[in-house]
C-alpha cells in the first residue's frame, strides 16, 4: 500500500519550538509520509516525535520519529531551524555569532550525508544563513533557500485584511529584502482581488495614505519582537509558512513566494541572499521574478542589499 505513495521524506534539524512546530503542523496537514527529527539532544527529538505521533492514529498518516543525519541522505526536504532564538532587545542580527558557528556544525554533519533535497533555512539571521548554506553545500542555485519575507508577508496581508474587513485571501502582495529591518513592503503591486489597493479603497471609502503605509510597515516590521516580550519566542506563524512551502517542494504545487535565495543579478544585485518574489518547486527556488517596483522601493532594496553584504564581510 506505502509503495503507492509518494516518499514525501522530511527531516528537521533543531527540534526546539519551531522545529516541533513544523513537524506537527506538517503531520496535521498529512504533507508529509516521513518526518524525521534531528537535535544536539536527543531525548528532545525523541520526546518530540513521541509526542506528536500520538495524535496520528486520529488526524493523519505521517511516521515521525527522532533520528541522525544519515536520515537526511533520501529526503526530499531538509528543513534547518537549529540555532538559538531573539532575546528581547535583540535583532535577528544580532544571533550571527552564536547561529553561524551551530550552522557550520549542521552543515559538516549533513554534507556527508547529503544526496538529494531542497534545503530550507529557517533559522536566523535566515538571509545571512541562507547565503553560507548555500556557500558551503555548493547545489545548484535555488536548491537551499531560506523562509525570509514569507512570515513578514503573511503578517502584512493579515493586517490588509483586517483593516478593509476582508480575506486574507484576495490580498496579494509582497514584503522583500532582508527578514529584519532591511524588509521592503512593495505598496506599489499590493493588489485586492487584481484591483491596486489604493484604487480599491478610493472605490469604498476606505483612507490609504502614507501614515497608514508607514504604521503598517512598522508594525510588520516589531511584530516578531512583540511576540517575544509577550512569550519569549515566535513558532506557529512559522510553522505554518513553512508547511505552504513544504506543499511547493514536496507536491510539486508550484506557488510564488517572497523567500530568500542567492541572487544572481536580478534586481542588480548578487553576491547575497535576500526575499523577492521566487517560483517554488520540487527543485526549490525555481527562478526569481523581476518585477518593477517604483523608485524608493527599489532603492530601500538596494540599500538593503548593501547593509547585508557587509554584514557576509565580518562572517
Ligand atoms: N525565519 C523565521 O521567520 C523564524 C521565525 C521564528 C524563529 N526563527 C528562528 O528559528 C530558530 C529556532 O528557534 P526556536 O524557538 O525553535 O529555538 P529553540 O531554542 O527552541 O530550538 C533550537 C533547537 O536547536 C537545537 N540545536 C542547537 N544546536 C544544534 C546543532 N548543532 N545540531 C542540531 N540541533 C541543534 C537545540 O538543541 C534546540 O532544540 C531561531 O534561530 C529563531 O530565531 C525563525
Amino acid at each position: 500500500m506505502n509503495a503507492l505513495l509518494p516518499n514525501r521524506k522530511v527531516a528537521i534539524i533543531g527540534s526546539g519550538f519551531v522545529g516541533a512546530s513544523i513537524a506537527y503542523a506538517l503531520t496535521i496537514r498529512n504533507l508529509a509520509r516521513e518526518i524525521i527529527l534531528i537535535d544536539l539532544v536527543r531525548e528532545k527529538a525523541i520526546g518530540e516525535a513521541l509526542d506528536i505521533q500520538h495524535g496520528i492514529p486520529y488526524l493523519g498518516m505521517s511516521s515521525v520519529r527522532a533520528g541522525d543525519y544519515s536520515d537526511c541522505a533520501d529526503c526530499d526536504l531538509i528543513i534547518i531551524t537549529a540555532g538559538r532564538n531573539r532575546k528581547t532587545g535583540e535583532s535577528r542580527l544580532d544571533l550571527i555569532a552564536d547561529n553561524i558557528s551551530i550552522m557550520r556544525s549542521v552543515v559538516s554533519e549533513l554534507k556527508p550525508q547529503y544526496t538529494r533535497g531542497v534545503i530550507l533555512i529557517v533559522a536566523n539571521p535566515v538571509d545571512l544563513l541562507t547565503y553560507k548554506v548555500a556557500e558551503w553545500m555548493d547545489l545548484p542555485n535555488g536548491r537551499v533557500f531560506g523562509t525570509g519575507n514569507i512570515l513578514d508577508t503573511s503578517r502584512l496581508i493579515r493586517l490588509v485584511a483586517d483593516y478593509t474587513g476582508l480575506s486574507t485571501e484576495v490580498i496579494k502582495g509582497n514584503v522583500v529584502g532582508e527578514h529584519g529591518d532591511g524588509q521592503v513592503p512593495i505598496w506599489s503591486r499590493l493588489s485586492i482581488a487584481g484591483v491596486p489597493v489604493g484604487e480599491y479603497c478610493d472605490s469604498v471609502g476606505l483612507p490609504w495614505n502614507e501614515t497608514i503605509r508607514e504604521q503598517m510597515d512598522r508594525t510588520v516590521k516589531g511584530m516578531g519582537a512583540e511576540i517575544i516580550k509577550d512569550k519569549g519566542k515566535t513558532h506557529y506563524g512559522i510553522a505554518t509558512c513553512v508547511c505552504y512551502l513544504a506543499d511547493s517542494v514536496l507536491n510539486q504545487r508550484l506557488t510564488i513566494a517572497p523567500v530568500s535565495s542567492v541572487l544572481q543579478g536580478e534586481y542588480a544585485v548578487e553576491g547575497v541572499s535576500l526575499s523577492v518574489p521566487s517560483i517554488i518547486g520540487a527543485n526549490g527556488v525555481e527562478r526569481r521574478l523581476e518585477e518593477t517596483w517604483a523608485k524608493e522601493e527599489k532603492e530601500r532594496f538596494l540599500q538593503t542589499a548593501a547593509k547585508m553584504k557587509t554584514a557576509l564581510q565580518g562572517i
